[in-house]
C-alpha cells in the first residue's frame, strides 16, 4: 500500500476551436496518508474528476507532480500505477457473468497473453486459482456469493455497484480512485452502500480517495475532507474541524444542511467589549473572541451563525449564554419529527407575498420539535454567538 501525494498539481484544458483556456485545478497541494479514506467534494466543475483522473494517469497534469508512495508517476502509465477506479457509471460487461466481470481486469493484467500461458501452464494455472480464491473471498465479503452466475442485467443497481467494487478490490491496488460512485443509487441503497464502503476500508485498509459533491457523504465517510472551488483548495482537514472551524465563508456555506445563515452587520463597540449591529437587530460579541475584531470597529462585517446555534427562548440548552435573544418573526414551520425548521425574519410579519418573496432578511433556525413558535407570529430566539463565526465581506476569509 501507499499514500498518494500531489504537488503544485494544475490542469489546464484548452478549447481547440475558440483558444479559450479552463483552469481546472489550481497548484493543489495535497498529502493523502498511506491507508487513509480522503474525501474529495465541491460544486459541479471545482475538479474533483479531472484531479481524480491525474491520479489515475487518465489526464495528463500541466504542470506539478504526483507520487504514489515515494514513486513519481506523472510519466508512469495508468496500468502500471496499480491503482483502480471505480465510477458513476460502473461499466460492467453486459455479456460476462458477474465472476468473469470481476475477473477480467485482473486475468488481463496477471496473464500475460495466450501464447504465454501456454508455455507456462503451470504459472498461469496457479495465478487462475489465486485469482478464483480472490474473487470468492471478495464475493464473500460484498455478499455476492450467490450472484456470481448472473449477468449484469438479471442485477438491482445496487448489486451492479457492488460487482463495480468488488472489481476494484479483486485487483488488491495500492490505492482506490472512487468518482462519486453511489450517486446512481436510491436514497436507501446510498445509506447502506455507505456503509459497506467504510467497513470494506476498515477491513482492507488501503488508501482510498473519494469523490463526492454530496456533502453528507463527505461528513460520514471521510477520514479527512478536502473541499474545492474552482480548482482551488479551499481547505483540507477533519470533517468536524471543517464544520466547526471553517476557514472561509465558502467552507462554512458548503457544509451543513440547511446553510449557514449569514448576516451583514457592523462591529460597534459596546461599552468595555463589541457587539455586532445587525441592522434591526443587534448581538453582543463575547470578550474572549473580541481580538479579531479590534481593527474592524465601524466596518462592515458578516456574521455566520448555523442554524442549530439559533435557539427557541423556550429551550436553550444548558451552557448557552442567553444573553443575546432577538425578536424575530416565524415565516415558515417545517417540522422534521426529531426537530422543527424554523424560516425567521427580521421585518414585521404583515407583509405583502410579493415582498416576502426577496425579503433577503430570512433566517433558518433548527430547534426542538417541541417548539410552540406559530407560523405569521413573533418568537423570541437566543442566539449562541459563541459557535458563531465573523468573515470578511470583500475576503470571504474568517476573522473571528
Ligand atoms: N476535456 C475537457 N476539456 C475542456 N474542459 C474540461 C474537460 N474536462 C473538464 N473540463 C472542465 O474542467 C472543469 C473541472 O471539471 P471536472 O470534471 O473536474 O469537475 P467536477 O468537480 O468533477 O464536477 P462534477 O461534480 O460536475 O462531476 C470544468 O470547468 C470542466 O468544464
Ligand atoms: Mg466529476
Amino acid at each position: 500500500m501507499a499514500g498518494v501525494t500531489l504537488r503544485s498539481l494544475c490542469r489546464t484544458f484548452t478549447d481547440s476551436q475558440t483558444g479559450n483556456t479552463v483552469d481546472a485545478v489550481k497548484n493543489l497541494d495535497l498529502e493523502i496518508r498511506d491507508g487513509e479514506f480522503l474525501v474529495l467534494v465541491g460544486p459541479s466543475g471545482c475538479g474533483k474528476t479531472t484531479t481524480l483522473r491525474m491520479v489515475a494517469g487518465l489526464e495528463e497534469a500541466t504542470a506539478g507532480e504526483i507520487l504514489i508512495g515515494d514513486r513519481r508517476v506523472n510519466d508512469v502509465p495508468p496500468r502500471e500505477r496499480n491503482i483502480a477506479m471505480v465510477f458513476q457509471n460502473y461499466a460492467l460487461y453486459p455479456h460476462m457473468s458477474v465472476y468473469d466481470n470481476m475477473a477480467f481486469g485482473v486475468r488481463l493484467h496477471r496473464l500475460k497473453g495466450l501464447a504465454w500461458q501456454l508455455s507456462h501452464a503451470q504459472e498461469a494455472r496457479e495465478i487462475k486459482a489465486d485469482i478464483d480464491r480472490r474473487i470468492q473471498d471478495v464475493a464473500e465479503q460484498l455478499g455476492l456469493k450467490p450472484l456470481l452466475d448472473r449477468k449484469p442485467s438479471q442485477l438491482s443497481g445496487g448489486q451492479r455497484q457492488r460487482v463495480a467494487l468488488g472489481r476494484a478490490v479483486v485487483r488488491e491496488p495500492q490505492v482506490f480512485l472512487m468518482d462519486e460512485p453511489l450517486s446512481n443509487l436510491d436514497a436507501k441503497l446510498r445509506v447502506q452502500t455507505r456503509a459497506e464502503l467504510i467497513k470494506l476500508h476498515r477491513r482492507l485498509g488501503v488508501t482510498t480517495i473519494y469523490v463526492t459533491h454530496d456533502q453528507v457523504e463527505a461528513m460520514t465517510m471521510g477520514q479527512r475532507i478536502v473541499v474545492m472551488k474552482d480548482g482551488l483548495l479551499q481547505q483540507c482537514d477533519t470533517p468536524l474541524k471543517l464544520y466547526h472551524e471553517p476557514v472561509n465563508m465558502f467552507v462554512a456555506g458548503f457544509l451543513g444542511t440547511p446553510s449557514m445563515n449569514f448576516i451583514g452587520a457592523t462591529v460597534k463597540r459596546d461599552g468595555d467589549g463589541l457587539k455586532l449591529d445587525c441592522g434591526t437587530f443587534s448581538v453582543q460579541w463575547p470578550t474572549a473572541r473580541g481580538a479579531g475584531l479590534q481593527n474592524h470597529i465601524d466596518r462592515k462585517v458578516i456574521l455566520g451563525i448555523r442554524p442549530e446555534n439559533i435557539h427557541d427562548s423556550q429551550f436553550v440548552p444548558s451552557g448557552v449564554d442567553m444573553i443575546n435573544g432577538v425578536r424575530l418573526n416565524v415565516d415558515v414551520i417545517e417540522p422534521m419529527g426529531s426537530t422543527s425548521t424554523l424560516f425567521l425574519t427580521t421585518n414585521p410579519v404583515a407583509q405583502t407575498e410579493a415582498t416576502m418573496e426577496v425579503a433577503p432578511n430570512t433566517l433558518v433556525a433548527v430547534v426542538e420539535a417541541a417548539t410552540q413558535a406559530k407560523e405569521r407570529a413573533p418568537l423570541d430566539v437566543i442566539f449562541d454567538v459563541d459557535k458563531a463565526h465573523i468573515f470578511d465581506p470583500e475576503t470571504e476569509q474568517k476573522i473571528a
